[in-house]
């Protein structure tokens, strides 16, 4: 292993920074750290966190700029994505800035005249996070906000693709007062520091964003000292089209969902499922949107779709297209590149394919690249079946104007994320999360604090 993580900008392959690797053993001291602040911070009174998170927003949101600068140095997003993000990341800490205030517990009736019984919730301790290098800044605060909120200090491992926004944003919640021991960051690979926090007694709860089967591996290590766990992981996401659907309409939001970030996030529609009499109308209309958008350097103001974050997703990326055009599918845009693997940039062109069927790649795996895959549907009941057909569960998308039509497939789709009419759902006020292997737990909403709170009971005898 070396001394440090080198950043360097998907757009270019150019350098951005080299990033020191923390010691196993200045990750051990960051923890203890941590642990020892616990007390302390979890008797902050919930109004002072809450200030405390606000003065956090504030001075983010004064530096918007730079740190969206820095997202798409470090990820590649278009700048206009990164200033998004900035204002998605920070209405998390908004969010859990108010929710601090109301951690509620309760009283519940006695079954004797001489008890009470009082239910509260108290923080649940060091919590160590593990974010992805997709949403450097969102899914940070994400889990930070809730943790802070619930009186719970935090120590995050930033991917090391894109660790500057992170440190900076830690910076940040230095200097608007939170602690510099309440809430940390560590950098390291992926397995090494998660071994270490898999492995200590002093942190409670881990929470990562990523791929399934990084999260079954910290499921797994974490039962060794029974932490809790929150695994926001990977996405399949089905998107159907009904026949009577608005086509111009759905277009419209399959290339929001669809071509976000260069198709490189957990809730992009990755198998469109299209009635099969609207299907040329819908087909001929997305490939020609897509193969308009403008794809470049996301310092370019024109810039739409950015890189893809290395090689090895690149390389992903266009097997699926290949084995796909192998088994029959027709490229009716895209199906282009623009590579230096010695300069180490790859830029995939958004590509639509029609003629897709459930035996190709792109129908079983997460693709995480700009590609739309159309399939075909006669019945409901069969766009159910190929929706479901899978074992990620996060997010879906169907567009109807029938209420039968959208009751039945909100009622049948087993997702934790359901867009009606809808690419685009997220927000910090909504639980987000995923069902069967797409994770545990929800983040976002009144749900997304609960994780970091214990419940305890006292009942009081002898009145
Ligand atoms: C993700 O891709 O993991 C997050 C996307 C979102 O929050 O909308």
């Amino acid at each position: 292993m070396g001394h440090t993580i080198t950043v360097k900008n998907p757009a270019t392959g150019q350098l951005v920074q080299e990033v020191k690797i923390n010691s196993e053993e200045e990750i051990k001291v960051a923890i203890k750290t941590g642990h020892d602040s616990f007390r302390e911070w979890s008797k902050v009174n919930a109004h002072e966190r809450s200030r405390l998170l606000t003065s956090w927003s504030r001075i983010v949101q004064e530096h918007k700029e730079e740190i969206a600068e820095i997202m798409t140095l470090e990820n590649g997003k278009p700048l206009a994505e990164s200033l998004g993000e900035v204002d998605y990341a920070t209405s998390y800490i908004d969010w859990y800035a108010e929710e601090a205030k109301r951690i509620y517990g309760r009283t519940v009736p006695a079954s004797s005249e001489t008890k009470r019984i009082i239910v509260s919730k108290q923080p649940i301790g060091l919590v160590a996070a593990i974010t992805p290098w997709n949403f450097p800044a969102a899914m940070m605060t994400r889990k930070a906000a809730p943790a802070l909120a619930a009186g719970c200090p935090f120590i995050v491992k930033p991917a090391v693709e894109t660790p500057l926004t992170t440190m900076r944003l830690v910076e940040f919640a230095h200097e608007a007062g939170i602690p510099t021991d309440v809430i940390q960051y560590v950098n390291g690979p992926g397995s090494v520091v998660g071994n270490i926090f898999t492995s200590s007694e002093y942190i409670r709860k881990i929470t990562f964003t990523g791929s399934t089967p990084v999260g079954k591996n910290l499921i797994k290590a974490s039962a060794e000292t029974v932490k809790h766990v929150t695994m926001e992981l990977g996405g399949h996401a089905p998107l159907i089209v009904a026949e009577d659907a608005d086509i111009d309409f759905a277009v419209k939001q399959t290339l929001a969902t669809k071509f976000r970030n260069a198709g490189q996030t957990c809730v992009c529609a990755n198998r469109i499922i299209v009635h099969e009499n609207v299907v040329e109308a819908f087909s001929t209309k997305l490939a020609n949107e897509a193969s308009q958008l403008i794809v470049g350097n996301g310092l370019d103001k024109d810039t739409q779709i950015g890189p893809i974050i290395n090689e090895k997703g690149f390389d992903k990326i266009v097997a699926q297209i290949n084995d796909a055009v192998h088994k029959g599918a027709e490229v009716l845009a895209g199906n282009q590149y623009k590579v230096d693997k010695e300069k180490g940039y790859f830029y995939v062109y958004p590509t639509v394919l029609a003629n897709v069927t459930s035996n190709m790649d792109i129908m079983k795996e997460e693709t995480f690249g700009p590609v739309a895959p159309i399939t075909t549907f006669k019945t409901l009941e069969e766009a159910v079946e190929i929706a479901n057909s899978t074992p990620y569960g996060l997010a879906a998308y169907f567009f109807t104007n029938n209420y039968k039509t959208g009751t039945y497939l909100h009622d049948h789709l087993d997702f934790g994320i359901i867009g009606w009419n809808d690419g685009a759902p997220s927000g910090a006020h909504i639980p987000f999360g995923g069902m069967k292997e797409s994770g545990l737990g929800r983040e976002g909403g009144i749900e997304g604090i609960e994780p970091y709170l214990e419940t305890k009971y006292l009942s009081i005898g002898n009145f």
